[in-house]
């Protein structure tokens, strides 16, 4: 009886367990609002994706894309946040007009992240990204190390954080060194629009020795005019993002003479998120180192960017087997769990009916008891009187009798018995009665006003009264059966009882 209870607790812990985990432990959704599309944020995306399952926690990392567009960028954070996620990572288009949306959000209770891009109030709950002040300055040494005459600044849109910082920086080391001329202009992080603002400061006259632009896209469109104004090599050019593929490879093939690695690290954001989300402690505002990439380091740097990248993409690989296989385990899981529901259930059903037929079993054996008793009770002479005194409703209960009629009954009775007799003696019916012969004969002669032999005789010839009345039995028979001992003597007796012959009874039918 234990070990089933203990079998069944097991077996109820183990259902338990199987539906309380959802197969990968915890998993908390994260939703990411990208500004925009680009190699830079390609790369973080991926990175993220990768990270989904790095940690103790498990995360699901949703990314939407908002095309540079900041209305778009709006009904996404909305649609994310209504879908449910646990925690929101945004690196905004713009500041400012996402703030309205940021604030729905966080009055739902989900925390935000930003990432890249900083928020414009304190509404948010930590902030992750590289340093674009140390990154304007770090472009601005560089070039102040390289000497030269005129520096441009080529910026990226002024009413992002990084550009505005990226901006102060330069701009400080700028300042800072008088004996250059600084011109800066803003070309909303398109390739295109810094394309048309070098063509427009050539035409001007002056040629910068330097250009700065706050992304290697950017860097791209001075390239493609410095080629087509055949000034190549004449104009030095820096970016900043520092991609393999993209600025790495612009300054292995010389078209800049620079570019600054703006940090990605997806995986340290999924990090901090899931710190947030499981209470661990976290910093508020998480600095991402960078660094420069220069004809000197450059194929060193591209080398160690490379093999990130690919470790990036057997991380990603890793992680959809494992996605692959958790999906496979949660079906597996779901089986295993309505197994043993069914099994649960069965034993259940199967104790019940046992239980259930042990139950009839027993009220089978009940009924039988009852019935035998019930049988040999109505079948017993003894037990049918009682029930038949029971059965009568009190009215009708014979009135009690006295002594004399219980002597009188038993004498009847006695005499019937030994009726047929002729030769009993009046002792033997004393001793019947439990009386000697005196006290039979005071006793009837009191009763019924005849001696025990005038009762015997007068019985005797009543009997033969009834006999010849109700059967065919001859006189004689009838006579011998009565106890008289000649049929001529029960004749004769016969006559002086009732007046008449026996065989004149018989005659009258
Ligand atoms: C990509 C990008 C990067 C730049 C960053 C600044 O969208 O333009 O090239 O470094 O954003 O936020």
């Amino acid at each position: 009886m234990q070990t089933r209870c203990f079998f069944l607790t097991d077996l109820l812990l183990c259902v338990i367990l199987l539906t309380g985990c959802t197969g990968t432990g915890q998993e908390y959704h994260i939703g990411v609002s990208q500004c925009g599309a680009g190699r830079w944020r390609e790369k973080v995306n991926s990175e993220m994706l990768a990270a989904q399952h790095l940690y103790e926690q498990h995360a699901k990392v949703s990314i939407a894309c908002a095309n540079d567009n900041t209305e778009r960028q709006i009904q996404q954070i909305d649609s994310l946040v209504n879908s449910g996620i646990d925690l929101l990572v945004v690196a905004p288009n713009e500041s400012a007009p996402i703030a309205e949306a940021i604030a729905r959000v966080r009055k739902k209770g989900v925390p935000v992240v930003y990432f890249d891009r900083k928020a414009t109030n304190d509404q948010y709950t930590a902030f992750i990204g590289g340093s674009n002040v140390e990154a304007g300055k770090t472009v601005a040494n560089y070039v102040v190390d390289l000497g030269g005459r005129l520096v441009m600044e080529i910026t990226g849109s002024m009413s992002t954080s990084p550009a505005q910082e990226r901006h102060e920086g330069f701009a400080k080391v700028m300042a800072e060194n008088p004996h250059l001329t600084y011109v800066c202009r803003e070309a909303d992080w398109s390739s295109d629009k810094a394309c048309s603002i070098i063509e427009e400061q050539v035409k001007t006259g002056s040629i910068p020795d330097f250009v700065f632009c706050h992304n290697d896209g950017m860097a791209t469109g001075v390239y493609k005019a410095v080629v087509e104004l055949g000034l190549e090599g004449k104009v030095k050019i820096i970016g900043i993002d520092g991609l393999p593929g993209e600025g790495i490879e612009y300054v292995q093939f010389g078209h800049q003479e620079g570019s600054y690695i703006y940090p990605t690290h997806g995986e340290k954001i999924v990090k901090l998120a899931l710190d947030i989300l499981t209470g661990h402690p976290y910093e508020r505002e998480n600095v991402l180192q960078g660094m420069m990439v220069t004809p000197d380091n450059v194929n060193l740097v591209d080398l160690n960017s490379r093999e990130l990248m690919e470790q990036n993409e057997h991380m990603i690989t890793i992680n959809n087997k494992l996605e692959e296989y958790f999906g496979m385990y949660n079906i597996q899981r779901k089986l295993l769990t309505g197994s043993l529901v069914t099994i649960l259930l069965l034993i259940v059903a199967v104790v019940i009916a046992w239980r259930a037929y042990i139950q009839m079993l027993k009220n089978t054996r009940q009924r039988q008891s009852m019935n035998e008793e019930q049988t040999l009770f109505y079948t017993d002479p003894a037990r049918r009187k009682i029930q038949q005194l029971l059965d009568t409703p009190e009215e009708n209960l014979p009135a009690p009798r006295n002594q004399d009629t219980l002597f009188a009954e038993r004498l009847n009775e006695a005499i019937r018995k030994h009726m047929s007799n002729p030769n009993i003696k009046m002792e033997d019916l004393g001793e019947e009665m439990g009386l000697g012969r005196v006290q039979l004969y005071r006793k009837v002669k009191a009763i019924t006003g005849l001696t025990p032999v005038e009762l015997l005789r007068k019985m005797r010839l009543q009997q033969a009264y009834v006999l010849l009345g109700n059967t065919t039995k001859t006189v004689a028979e009838i006579a011998y059966e009565v106890g008289f001992n000649t049929p001529g003597y029960f004749s004769k007796c016969f006559k002086e009882q009732y007046g008449k012959l026996p065989m004149d009874l018989r005659s009258e039918e």
